[in-house]
């Protein structure tokens, strides 16, 4: 699994940590920035990460902005994303299960590191169950092809 990896000014420490975990499991990863110290707007991020798993080029993301809740309305935004603020391994556990996560977005300001580090082990761990939630899924996915308003 290749996971396309970004933050903002705001999540980069976090990135920074989870850089540091994925390569030290050999998990392969693209830092797609930000660098230190810069200053930066998260839905650029969120973009550059979301078209890497777009175009297949990753299977997987995982942004960090302050709260992981603009990286997730950014990344929403785009075809074939289902982007998931996690804020416990009991959420991660079933983003995946349930929501199909492939981007996990965290919060720099919400976490530490090892609160981030147990949600990630989970969300990269933790299987779609399919079925019944497979189902629901494409209830989404109907939306998505619509530009659905109420
Ligand atoms: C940046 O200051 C902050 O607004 C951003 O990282 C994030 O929390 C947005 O959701």
């Amino acid at each position: 699994m290749n996971i396309a990896l970004a933050s903002d000014h705001a999540g980069y420490d976090l990135k920074a940590g989870i850089a540091r975990y994925l390569a030290g499991r050999e998990i392969p990863f693209e830092d797609l920035g930000c660098g230190p110290g810069e200053t930066v707007d998260y839905p650029d991020y969120a973009a550059r990460a979301a078209e890497r798993v777009q175009s297949g080029g990753c299977d997987r993301a995982i942004l960090c902005c302050g709260t992981g809740i603009g990286m997730a309305l950014a990344a929403n935004k785009f075809k074939g994303l289902r982007a998931t603020p996690c804020w416990t391994p009991f959420t991660a556990d079933v983003s995946r299960r349930h929501n199909d996560s492939n981007c996990l977005t965290l919060g720099g300001r919400t976490l530490i590191l090892d609160e981030a580090l147990a949600i990630v082990r989970v969300w990269l761990e933790a299987p779609f169950e399919g079925g019944r939630h497979a189902r629901r899924l494409d209830r989404i996915k109907d939306f998505e092809a619509r530009n659905f308003k109420p």
